[in-house]
């Protein structure tokens, strides 16, 4: 059984796809993405599968698809913003090495930009980012082994910090 070298962790707008790619190039290893899983194997965009069929039923197939990536890879994999409110997911996440890629409300919005496709993010995306960053800080510093700034930092800057905080 693999286990990534790292997962990330942290809200919409924190980098963890970008980042993510930086460290699996340095490191010589693939990137896996939870959101790309699902989409993959659904056929479908992860707002399509919020507009068709509900939030809730997109939990569901990502639980599945982040205790499949837990268990089957050994590069770096990202998380979707929302899989560690999931508490079977945060209980597989024990032991292994988590890394929150922390931001602030004001770095998160200008990265995901005003016209996010994102769909808990539609029509307010201050808004809602605010109220998911809230709501969320403590359950991905408690899910974490170590916290990574990213405000006002760029992708090389970050991916840096996070080998340094292995
Ligand atoms: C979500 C984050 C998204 C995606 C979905 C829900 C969330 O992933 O899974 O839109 O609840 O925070 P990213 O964090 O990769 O944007």
């Amino acid at each position: 059984m693999s286990r990534p070298r790292v997962v990330l962790v942290g809200p919409m707008g924190a980098g963890k796809t970008t980042v993510g790619a930086l460290l699996a190039d340095g490191w010589g290893v693939a990137l896996r993405d939870t959101d790309a899983d699902v989409e993959a194997h659904q056929g479908r965009s992860v707002q399509e599968i919020f507009v068709d069929d509900g939030e809730p039923a997109f939990r569901a197939l990502e639980r599945e698809a982040v205790a499949a990536a837990l268990a089957e890879h050994d590069g770096v994999l990202a998380l979707g913003g929302g899989a560690v409110m999931d508490p079977a997911t945060r209980d597989r996440l024990a032991g292994h090495t988590v890394v929150f890629l922390r931001v602030g409300l004001a770095d998160a919005a200008s990265r995901v930009g005003l016209a996010s496709s994102r769909p808990l993010l539609l029509g307010n995306v201050r808004g809602q980012l605010k109220k998911i960053l809230d709501e969320r800080a403590a359950v991905y510093a408690g899910v974490a082994s170590a916290v990574v700034d990213t405000d006002g930092r760029g992708p090389a800057e970050v991916a840096e910090a996070v080998r340094a905080a292995l």
